[in-house]
């Protein structure tokens, strides 16, 4: 008997011990590692943010920061990372062809990285095998933005507005020298030209990403060419979901009044204006797919390990690359 109790006893000390540490010591005993936000106030990278934060749970802790569009203070912030000894990073280049001095870092703590969204040059992604990249092809979503205003054309004779079988467009880029600018311009393009259409570019506006920006820029387009538009081509939603509040203020989508607008994200704005008949289409840029790739990569590396298709649930390309495939996202 008194065995009994003495082992029961034992046995709750023991259970309550297991469960105090399941409670309060998850992010400690978990390994440590340091994500950098290019901008924590931009909403693509918002949702990639979450997609994180949500994947991490249980597998890696996670010390997110914003760089504050500064590359000097992400710098700062890597260094801090590194004085910490996290076990992995996962890095958002403010400027991309910054990612050379952060590799260099980072090796010579021996501590892996996985640069996300930006794209590091290649010749810089060479400099060491623990370094990696997790996103999805600049052109492909740029083929996908062409080919929904294709599809529209040829459905909709009426978006030749002056009849003249030419698409005559105007362009809103993000910010300069970024991959997803340079490519989804350029091949956005391609498509419709390959799809045996004649294009004409009114304007090309840099609207760095953003809302308001885009809005001015459209607002301007529309003052110097009004009626000329047939269609509007974003680099991204939220600069899609400027031109159509310029678009609004001048008329349209009402009275049978319409202009076609894409975009590339999905993000839940986009998605809400493509139900409301505003937005033509859009391209999933699938940000929980690269949260949660970045994570399986981090605990792997963190752990000492390689990353491959097994451990981590992803196609390696390269030794080096993790891509994640858009998506058409249209109204009909
Ligand atoms: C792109 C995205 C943009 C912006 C940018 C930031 O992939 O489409 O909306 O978030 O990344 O680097
Ligand atoms: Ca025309």
């Amino acid at each position: 008997m008194r065995k009994v109790v003495i082992t029961l006893v034992i046995c709750t000390i023991a259970i309550i011990a297991v469960a105090c540490n399941g409670n309060e010591g998850v992010g400690n005993s978990l390994p440590k590692t340091g994500v950098a936000i290019f901008m924590f106030d931009n909403t693509f990278m918002s949702g990639v943010r979450s997609a994180i934060t949500s994947a991490a749970e249980g597998k890696i802790a996670v010390d997110i920061v914003d760089s504050k569009n500064s590359q000097t203070k992400e710098n700062d912030k890597v260094d801090q990372f590194i004085s910490k000894q996290m076990k992995a990073m996962a890095i958002n280049p403010v400027d991309r062809t910054a990612a050379g001095i952060i590799i260099d870092k980072a090796q010579r703590a021996n501590i892996p990285v996985v640069f996300i969204n930006r794209e590091p040059l290649a010749t810089d992604l060479a400099k060491w095998d623990k370094v990696f990249f997790v996103g999805a092809k600049a052109e492909e979503s740029g083929t996908m933005e062409g080919e929904i205003l294709v599809e529209y054309w040829k459905a909709n004779a009426s978006m030749d507005k002056n009849g003249d079988g030419v698409l005559q467009y105007v362009m809103l880029k993000g910010e300069p020298g970024h991959q997803d600018t340079e490519l989804r311009t350029k091949f956005s393009v391609i498509a419709i030209e390959e799809a045996g259409i004649k294009v004409e570019s009114l304007g090309v506006e840099i609207a760095m990403w953003d809302r308001v920006n885009a809005q001015e820029k459209m607002a301007e387009f529309l003052i110097a060419h009004g009626d000329k538009i047939e269609a509007v081509i974003a680099n991204n939603d939220d600069m899609a979901l400027g031109a159509i509040e310029a678009l609004k203020v001048a008329g349209y989508f009402k009275n049978g009044k319409f202009m076609p607008v894409v975009g590339v994200d999905a993000t839940e704005p986009a998605m809400q204006a493509l139900k409301d008949g505003t937005l033509l289409g859009t391209v999933l840029n699938d940000a929980v797919n690269q949260g949660k790739a970045t994570v399986e990569l981090m605990s792997v590396l963190a752990a000492g390990g390689m990353p491959t298709k097994e451990n981590t649930g992803y196609d390696i390309t390269d030794g080096k690359y993790v891509w994640i495939p858009y998506q058409k996202v249209t109204q009909w």
